[in-house]
């Protein structure tokens, strides 16, 4: 197994049988998916919700039913990954284009686990850009705004060229900070401006994170611990 891998087999041993849970988006998240589906096919009972469009596709190719997530009142237990973690297990999600289904999932869930390998550790969120979701309309203001910040963006494109349309018909700009000293402070300011719908920024959410190392071991970080 590699590292991605590890990470998330240890995860999905947090499932236990008749647990509504959260499939997080992500080449880390999709580990998560393959092994559910494996305890699945082989007699676990759990409601699953999806976080993108791509995973509830994966998750059913896998055997694993996506329950609608307003069906659901809670999630027990949300399964993402990350494209950075900080030592108080804040993170930067949103480099799959999935983070505002993947924050609304996260905030509806008791306990959000993140797995990573251990590139996504580190001492400040930022050198990764942040992802943060606007509205069409008003791109050009909504830019600016976040411009006032002290960040540049990018407008994210396909491989094709054209700009990347999120599952809610949203763009996306990535806001290349470098460093980001106050991600608390951040993510609310963020917030604030007109035409954001929601930032990568998951601030205080995860409640533990488990990594996988390239020596084959696995970490966990406990908040508070
Ligand atoms: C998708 C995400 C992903 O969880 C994040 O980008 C990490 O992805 P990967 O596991 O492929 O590195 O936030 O929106």
């Amino acid at each position: 197994m590699n590292a991605k891998q590890l990470a998330a087999y240890r995860a999905v041993e947090y499932i236990q049988d008749g647990m509504i849970v959260g499939l997080g988006t992500g080449s880390t998240a999709f580990w998560a998916i393959e092994y559910t589906a494996q305890r699945v096919a082989a007699g676990l009972k759990i409601t699953a919700v999806a976080t993108s469009e791509d995973t509830a596709g994966k998750a059913r190719e896998r055997g694993i039913e996506i329950t609608p997530f307003d069906e659901v009142p809670y999630v027990d237990v949300d399964i993402d990954g990350a494209d950075e973690a900080d030592k108080d297990l804040n993170l930067i999600k949103g480099g799959g284009g999935a983070l505002l289904r993947e924050k609304i999932v996260a905030s509806a869930s008791r306990q959000f686990i993140v797995i990573a390998d251990e590139s996504k550790l580190v001492e400040k969120l930022g050198r990764f850009p942040l992802p943060v979701e606007v509205v069409i309309f008003g791109l050009e203001h909504t830019t600016r705004a976040l411009q006032s910040l002290g960040c540049k963006t990018t407008l994210r494109t396909t491989p094709g060229g054209v700009p990347f349309i999120t599952d809610n018909n949203n763009y996306i700009l990535d806001c290349h900070f470098e460093v980001i000293p106050n991600a608390p402070e951040l993510e609310k300011k963020i917030n604030a401006i007109t035409g954001v719908v929601d930032n990568g920024l998951f601030i205080n959410m995860a409640e533990r994170v488990i990594v996988g190392c390239n020596d084959g071991t696995v970490k966990e970080i406990v908040k508070g611990g």
